[in-house]
């Protein structure tokens, strides 16, 4: 299993505490306003922060695999593969690496164990695939048995004990996350998880209105 460097939720909490408070003094009430509500529109970001998309491969997060797509064969039931959406952008081939909410997780269940509220139709041939970045502060969960639920397989994060059941949609089974985690619809092509969509709910350290406007940009493309 690809180990994953977490992000520190208390240094970007206080980073942003910092800036805001700077840009208060410095330039006044209405430019912290556009930091906090401003929409980030998809094409001021760099290719490999953009959101997944439709016809992404999922390929290994480990870099020793060099970016190469995960293959269906080496998704193991009770195990499982983290990894990036890679797509064209802009006519180029991206991993898309660039923000931590974009690290994947692919399960895989027996016939019949995934449940509502996932998204059935996203599923395939037993395979899930849930944003690794928990929705409470952004650390990068762990997939591990969490015996005090009953779950063989939780999503479960270091930083302050947040579970999620990957059977029913990631829901928070334990701890503080305010949601579950975040959804990509895939389908098994060619033994290759190609992504069909973006991310079904929104995931972490995204507002609404940035995510609306990203997603609408994804259409376009
Ligand atoms: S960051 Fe707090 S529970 Fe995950």
């Amino acid at each position: 299993m690809t180990r994953y460097m977490r992000q520190d939720p208390e240094l970007t909490r206080r980073k942003f505490i910092n800036v805001a408070m700077g840009t208060t003094v410095g330039v006044g009430a209405l430019s912290l306003l556009s930091i906090v509500g401003g929409v980030k529109p998809a094409d001021t970001l760099t290719p490999e922060k953009r959101l997944p998309a439709k016809g992404d491969v999922l390929v290994y997060a480990d870099a020793a695999k060099n970016g190469a797509p995960v293959a269906l064969a080496d998704i193991k039931e009770g195990q499982v593969v983290y990894a990036f959406p890679k797509g064209k952008v802009g006519g180029a081939d991206v991993v898309k690496n660039g923000l931590a909410r974009n690290q994947l997780i692919i399960a895989k269940f027996a016939e019949g164990q995934i449940k509502a509220p996932t998204d059935l139709a996203g599923t395939d041939q037993g395979i899930v695939v849930y944003s690794r970045q928990c929705m409470h502060l952004g650390c990068a969960v762990e997939v591990k048995a969490y015996p005090s639920k009953n779950l063989q397989e939780a999503a479960v994060c270091p930083c302050h004990g947040g579970v999620y059941d990957m059977t029913q949609g990631a829901r928070v089974a334990d701890g503080p996350p305010p949601a579950p985690l975040a959804q990509i619809p895939i389908k098994v092509i060619g033994g290759q998880v190609v992504a069909q969509g973006t991310f079904l709910s929104l995931p972490y350290d995204i507002t609404e209105a940035e995510f609306a406007s990203q997603k609408k940009e994804l259409e376009k493309a």
